[in-house]
């Protein structure tokens, strides 16, 4: 079955922000896209319904190490993959766990053949190979799938960085190889994304982006980034990469970001990304908005009694008060939850969807400069 196509409408003439489409089995992705976290098959607080229409969300993520431990692939094969689960018609991708391994799991082993650890739920030892990964990946069903792959920690020694970077190559061919050997599940394809490592050294991002990029995949991913390097080395980075990693492909900067990480990122040649920030962040009282940053815990929201956000079209940003939601907060109340998680990532689909609009009027980096501070100011 063919792989997914990427089709680029605008390239922008003052950065290398690109919009683009990504036609999937499971329909069509208007890029640049942010891609909701649904770690164990739920993004958290919202419904399958409100990520349609509140959200207008277009492909979530799932996690391999959450979904392999609970409920196990014999279930989500046995309801005919994650898509049918869950009851979500869209794209989905997958993160292989090569991540959560190394930030979740304990007491783990990296070796030739692949990673044991502990599970965090029942301390059951596991181990992760790139053989038994994808086929973790082909019971899910994703529509894009990511390799098996070490993420080094930040700052890594050179030497440790490079010997995680062969590693990682040559987990990648061992992927590439068990999907030639092993049939789509679900009758529609499930594409692979390799995902370039190297740390923080600039001789090895270039041989692993070149080494990812000479492997024709559907679409490629960055990873290692956003582990707690300086923001200016994540933009030198990912800018580094984006050299490298085929212009004709899409480009996916893994568990990237804030709102302006992503608009930089955008306009490096960025064209997916996925961040629990939104959700997490907003489960604490953290919003994002159109306006700046906001701690909606914070006594001086008590009497604020305009909308969240009216800066975008938004059933919940511009309908709830400040106020009402600070009042949630303190009360202790669930609702808190679910209308921060809704706002948030409302208004990180918003914020891709309008940059999409800037680069196709030829007005993106202007927007840019201009949007980039007023994001991080702190209400
Ligand atoms: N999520 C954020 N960074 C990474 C990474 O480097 N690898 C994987 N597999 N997932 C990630």
């Amino acid at each position: 079955m063919p792989a997914l196509q990427f089709s680029i409408q605008q390239v922008d003439s003052a950065s290398a922000a690109r919009a683009g489409t990504i036609v999937t089995d499971h329909g069509t992705i208007q890029t640049p896209i942010f891609m909701p976290v649904g770690t164990v098959g739920s993004v958290k607080a919202v419904t399958q319904q409100q990520l349609n229409a509140d959200v207008k969300a277009q492909i979530i993520l799932g996690n391999t190490y959450h979904l392999y431990l609970r409920p196990g692939i014999e279930i989500l094969n046995k309801a005919g993959g994650l898509h049918q689960f869950m009851g979500w018609h869209k794209p989905i991708l997958t993160d292989s766990g090569g991540y959560q391994v190394f930030s979740l799991g304990s007491q783990r082993k990296i070796k030739e053949e692949g990673v044991t650890f502990q599970s965090h739920i029942d301390g059951s030892r596991h181990l992760f190979t790139p053989e038994n990964v994808m086929d973790i990946e082909r019971n899910i069903g994703a529509d894009i799938i990511m390799a098996f792959d070490e993420c080094p920690p930040y700052p890594s020694e050179y030497q440790y960085a490079k010997n995680s970077m062969e590693l990682t190559h040559r987990w990648l061919d061992r992927c590439i190889a068990r999907l030639k050997e092993t049939p789509d599940l679900y009758g529609y394809t499930q594409n692979l994304f390799p995902i370039v490592q190297g740390g923080t050294y600039k001789d090895l991002r270039t041989a692993s982006a070149q080494y990812i990029a000479d492997k024709n995949a559907a679409g490629n991913a960055i990873g290692g980034l956003s582990v707690g390097e300086p923001e200016a080395m994540m933009y030198d980075f990912t800018a580094l990469c984006c050299e490298f990693l085929p212009v004709e492909k899409p480009r996916y900067l893994m568990g990237v970001g804030t709102p302006w990480n992503i608009l930089e990122s955008i306009a490096l040649g960025v064209d997916m990304f996925d961040c629990v920030m939104p959700t997490r962040n907003g489960r604490n009282g953290m919003l994002f908005t159109s306006k700046g940053v906001i701690n909606i815990k914070n006594k001086k929201w008590a009497t604020d009694f305009s909308v969240i956000d009216d800066g975008f079209i938004s059933n919940i940003s511009n309908y709830y008060t400040k106020a009402y939601l600070r009042h949630l907060f303190a009360a202790d109340e669930i609702l808190a939850l679910q209308i921060a998680s809704l706002h948030n990532l409302s208004f990180y689909l918003w914020l891709v969807g309008e940059a999409r609009n800037q680069i196709l009027n030829g007005n993106f980096y202007a927007w840019k400069q201009e949007m980039v501070p007023i994001l991080k100011q702190r209400l």
